[in-house]
């Protein structure tokens, strides 16, 4: 048995004072310092002063393989940028293949900034073995992707082959799972196969979803930088699908759908209605020009950093601070707090996993954060995020990895 004890411990929405934590791999009681003190005598104390201790950060949208990109890709517009993407993908990859320390290297970057949880979308399967080394937990989304019907075959062989690899590891750090590239880049009969299997298995769905301006108009228009795109790269002037058709075929396997900068009210009402949620990542959206998420309706919103290709760090306190500048007109202590759970309860949820609460046989992953004296409590989340570059201390599954 251990224990832990800060300042503050945030435990459903509230932040507690002269709080413990008896934990082993799980949490097992929260209770007064002195009474956990008197009935474990002998136990190793982590005691953090000046500091709050929160749920472990979950980081539920990054793309890993990605790692190698500082300034190759075009930032600014989403349709440069796919089309940069595009280009110089082969490098990129051919670089991580090189030197599996970018992978390493951004993995750290989440860790230091208190990331316990990571969601990886994996397009090649190049960062499974980093994935497989890290102590972080992993929820390792193999992505399909493929609208070309003379290429569903193949791409469906290759999608089932890095599932089954990813499958051989499955553990309560690393959780194989399945990514839907987008609406627009996966062919309806493709999509209809992979939701199979993952509602036959039992597998989380992840979907990017109305990223762009240019991706509403395609599905909706057949027009605009899309068709450019889909003629230059895949001679086609039609899309695969339209809006709704790709949203209900996801009606019971509730999903995490990454972006949604462009769902209207009612898109994001049916996304609400189906038990779905929905992955902000507000640097990305605004690197690539996509706009800003209307974060008001969502049920469940969750928090990503997304990949090093549509990013300048994937540290997810930065994000946060981030996303506080961005929804400007927002109450300030009011969003802090709601980013707060966007990164511990509602990922949590999302995933279904015993982790984002402070709570008896929940996984005892915690993220602790320096606090400077404060004098109201209601500052408390506000200034965890604008006070911090880096974790003060991290355990995932009871081990202290940053302590
Ligand atoms: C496609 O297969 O349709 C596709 C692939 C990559 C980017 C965009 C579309
Ligand atoms: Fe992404």
């Amino acid at each position: 048995m251990n224990i832990i004890t800060a300042t503050f411990i945030y435990k459903d929405g509230k932040f507690l004072e002269n709080m413990a934590i008896a934990f082993e791999d799980k949490i097992k009681e929260i209770e007064e310092v002195e009474k956990l003190q008197r009935k474990y005598p002998n136990t190793k104390v982590y005691e953090y002063k000046d500091a709050v201790l929160y749920p472990g950060f979950i980081n539920m949208h990054t793309h890993l393989e990605f790692s190698a990109n500082r300034a190759t890709l075009k930032l600014g517009d989403f349709m440069l940028w796919l089309d940069s993407v595009i280009r110089y993908r082969e490098e990129l990859v051919n670089e991580v293949l090189n030197n599996q320390e970018f992978i390493f290297e951004a993995i750290n970057q989440m860790l230091l900034s208190g990331v316990t949880t990571f969601g990886a979308i994996s397009s090649f399967g190049i960062d499974l073995q980093a994935c497989l080394k890290t102590p972080q937990r992993v929820i390792y989304f193999n992505e399909v992707i493929g609208s070309s019907p003379a290429m569903i075959d193949v791409l469906f062989n290759d999608f089932k082959q890095r599932l089954q690899e990813s499958i051989k590891y499955n553990s309560s750090n690393f959780h194989p799972a399945i990514a839907i590239h987008s609406p627009y880049s996966v062919h309806p009969v493709l999509l209809r196969e992979v939701l199979k299997i993952a509602k036959e298995q039992k597998f989380l769905v992840s979907a990017h979803f109305l990223e762009s301006k240019y991706e509403r108009e395609w599905l909706e228009e057949a027009k605009g930088a899309f068709k450019d795109f889909f003629e230059k790269y895949f001679s086609t002037n039609k899309p695969v699908t339209n809006i709704n058709e790709f949203l209900n075929a996801f009606n019971d396997i509730p999903t995490m759908f990454t972006h949604c900068v462009q769902a209207n009210e009612k898109e994001i009402e049916y996304i609400n209605k189906y038990e779905h949620s929905i992955i902000h990542c507000p640097r990305s959206n605004r690197f690539l020009s996509c706009g800003k998420l209307a974060i008001d309706g969502i049920k469940n919103l969750l928090l990503g950093t997304d990949g090093l290709s549509s990013n300048n760090s994937l540290s997810i306190l930065e994000e946060m601070q981030a996303a506080l500048m961005m929804h400007y007109e927002k109450n300030l202590q009011e969003m802090a707090k709601k980013l707060i759970d966007a990164v511990t309860v509602n990922g949590a949820k999302a995933l279904k996993m015993p982790i984002g609460k402070i709570e008896k046989e929940y996984f005892a992953d915690f993220t602790i954060l320096s606090l400077p004296k404060i004098n109201d409590k209601n500052d408390i989340a506000l200034y965890s995020i604008l006070s911090n570059k880096q974790a003060k201390a991290l355990f995932v599954g009871g081990k202290a990895i940053i302590a």
